[in-house]
């Protein structure tokens, strides 16, 4: 599906018919990255996976600012486009960072949150430094520069060795990304906020996933989301890496599923009887 929504155009993939939950993906991929999720899509849920700004169909938009408050308000626009008052927001990584300027910024849009291999600390200092030399490497040879640097830290070796169709689907659509739109989000990620002391203020039901292995986000980072958000839990899930949502698409599903089966019942405003 795509249209316009705000100044730019804006793709995304759906499944199934209910209550939804929206997914974000992580830097520098695409809705595609929730393919397997969506192939499994629960009766009685609707998921719906855009292409961030700049990514995958979606294009870049006209307005001069990316940022993550950016993105999570192109996520708000979405709903508005579909109607919804609320959904269900899980991100993974980067999509992490948008969902916690989500959630934080438009609570009442959000029903439950489901974190999957990110942190809500900010970059330190030498991260920064990294981020911009990356940029700076992206200007020069694409999205090439992005794979050098991310894809052997993307997937668990058992990954690599059991499913190295995970890996070519992770490299084709690294290798397909914009490089305005690579610089963009890399400069974005540099310049997020940080949202530890925060976390306490989240008030709706939170699921953390990790990958056992992830060399990208460590279990520290994730573990203080688990422990900070109240009531928040965790599931780690072995021999995957940054990505578990594709390493181990059944596991992760299955943990899904259970935690949405467990959600109390949304608040349908619309088909309240407040005529007493
Ligand atoms: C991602 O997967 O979105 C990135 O690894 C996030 C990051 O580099 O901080």
């Amino acid at each position: 599906m795509q249209s316009a929504i705000g100044d730019m155009r804006m793709h995304w993939r759906e499944a199934g018919d209910g209550d939804p939950l929206i997914f974000i993906h992580g830097f520098p991929f695409t809705s595609e990255l929730w393919q397997p999720q969506l192939d499994a899509v629960p009766a009685g849920w609707h998921f719906i996976a855009p292409d961030l700004r700049g990514f995958g169909e979606s294009d870049l938009g006209t307005r001069s600012d990316y940022t993550m408050d950016v993105l999570a308000d192109d996520m708000v626009a979405l709903m508005d486009h579909l109607e919804l008052d609320q959904a269900v927001i899980t991100g993974l990584s980067m999509g992490g960072y948008v969902e916690l300027s989500l959630a934080l910024r438009h609570p009442d849009r959000v029903r439950a949150l489901v974190f999957t291999a990110t942190r809500a600390n900010a970059d330190s200092e030498d991260a920064k430094h990294k981020r911009r030399a990356l940029a700076m490497r992206v200007r020069s040879m694409g999205s090439q520069a992005v794979i050098d640097d991310m894809f052997a830290k993307l997937t668990s070796g058992h990954t690599k060795l059991k499913y190295p169709q995970v890996a070519e689907k992770l490299q084709a659509m690294m290798a397909a990304a914009r490089p305005d739109a690579l610089t963009r989000a890399l400069d974005a990620m540099a310049e997020r906020k940080d949202y530890q002391e925060d976390l306490s203020r989240i008030s709706v039901s939170t699921l953390v996933v990790r990958g056992e292995q992830d060399e990208i986000v460590s279990a520290t980072d994730m573990e203080a989301i688990a422990r900070t958000v109240p009531g928040a839990r965790q599931e780690v899930i072995a021999l995957t890496g940054h990505v578990p949502n594709l390493e181990a698409p059944d596991v992760y599903n299955k943990i899904l599923t259970h935690y949405l089966q467990m959600l109390p019942p949304a608040l349908k405003l619309g088909s309240m009887d407040l005529s007493w």
